[in-house]
């Protein structure tokens, strides 16, 4: 079988598939059309499913024979509180709720690589599970997969994953050994003092001197703990405190993330942002709390024997010319933690056309997909999954 083949042959479905999943796009763990359309067009495949997975949307498919080797397919399906300003004719129905990350494109990938294995069921020396994962934009929904088992019954092998890369031209396929995207953790900082008159400072205990001071030295945790030829980043994103000229607020509110390419570092930053921002806070006499919401995400490794796979695969769909080492990205990515538990390889699928505009960065609210990346992102899949198949059998 020639996966581009087969899946170019089946391009206007894929891409009917991705336009209305973009069309229809929902939040994180409120995915509840885009998994009935799942498991509706898995059902007219003729391709088993649970659904009701990790909150409720999840669904994981199976093709093949469940007593031979596993190797799961993964895409994600959740969309980012954006407005969207693409101008595309299939632009979001669902205002401030936009597929600004292409997980539509994902989504419908992975069922055009559905597609066709099904329609080679009989030749695969096993099966592939494919894994329909809601929630990745921070809400960690890898992880609850993780947790309900889905690397489990059949027993997952080999993991695969994408992510449609707007830095890369289409018709390219970047992959990279080791680790690819980062550790990502959110914080809260609150600082408290006690607000009044902005003419008397001798009366008040001034949060947004406070907060200032914090913001400068947690600046100084990469600059000066970490080592220099590590990646790590801390980032203040939102300062609010105060409302008007002559009152000084009793609270400021500080958000930001942190990321490392490692993870022990990553843990070294949380504790000193949490142990810089206390201290700081209390030399200027205010209160100070630090929270993590949500779940640090571990950065995303790939495994050495898992790379070579998808290095493999990704050549017979491209050709070795079209396959680039792309650099690691501080953005984060929940198939990390799949990643930790089996072998697996992500890879950067290029979709960067100047010409057709589908350049800009991902969560852009005018950001699009060069749809001729398409039926290479399905292949790729297909490839991906032959591939460490006929690996698995091999062993
Ligand atoms: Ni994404």
């Amino acid at each position: 079988m020639n996966a581009l083949q087969s899946t170019s042959s089946i391009r206007e479905w894929i891409v009917g598939i991705r336009r209305d999943f973009h069309q229809h796009p929902e939040l994180a763990y409120g995915e509840q059309r885009t998994s009935a359309k799942i498991q509706e067009l898995l059902s007219e495949l003729g391709i088993p499913f649970e659904a009701g997975a990790a909150g409720g949307t999840g669904v994981v498919g199976l093709i093949g024979d469940p007593t031979g080797p596993c190797v799961a397919l993964r895409a994600d399906m959740d969309a980012l509180p954006i407005v969207e300003a693409s101008g595309a004719s299939f632009t979001s129905v669902n205002r401030g709720v936009m597929h600004a990350c292409g997980h539509d494109t994902h989504m419908a990938m992975l069922l055009g690589a559905a597609r066709v294995l099904k329609e080679n069921e009989s030749s695969l020396s096993g099966c592939v599970k494919l894994v329909f994962q809601p929630a990745e934009e921070g809400g960690a929904g890898a992880q609850k997969m993780c947790e309900e088992g889905v690397l489990e019954n059949p027993k997952v092998e080999r993991m695969f994953g994408m992510h449609v890369w707007p830095l890369l031209d289409t018709g390219l396929i970047g992959l990279r050994e080791g680790a690819f995207l980062a550790s990502a953790t959110f914080f809260d900082i609150f600082v408290r003092g006690v607000g009044g008159h902005a003419a008397m400072p001798n009366l008040v205990v001034d949060p947004i001197v406070a907060a200032a001071q914090i913001v400068t030295n947690l600046q100084s945790i990469v600059s000066r703990e970490r080592d220099p030829f590590g990646s790590d980043v801390v980032s203040i994103s939102a300062f609010n405190g105060g409302d008007t000229y002559n009152v000084i607020p009793p609270e400021v509110h500080l958000k930001g993330t942190v990321r490392s390419l490692s993870l022990e570092a990553q843990a070294a930053n949380i504790k000193r942002i949490e142990e810089i921002a206390t201290a700081i806070g209390t030399a200027h006499r205010c209160e100070v709390t630090v929270n993590f919401p949500g779940v640090t995400y571990p950065p995303t490794v790939n495994d050495h024997g898992a790379l070579k796979l998808a290095r493999s695969a990704a050549k017979q769909v491209v050709g070795a010319d079209a396959l680039v080492v792309v650099p690691p990205t501080m953005g984060g990515e929940d198939f990390s933690f799949y990643a930790q538990l089996v072998p697996s390889a992500f890879a950067a699928l290029g979709i960067g056309n100047a010409e057709k505009g589908t350049t800009l960065s991902l969560h852009h609210p005018q950001f699009q997909v060069d749809e001729d990346a398409l039926p290479i992102g399905a292949a790729l899949h297909v490839a991906f999954a032959l591939e460490a198949l006929a690996e698995l059998a091999r062993a």
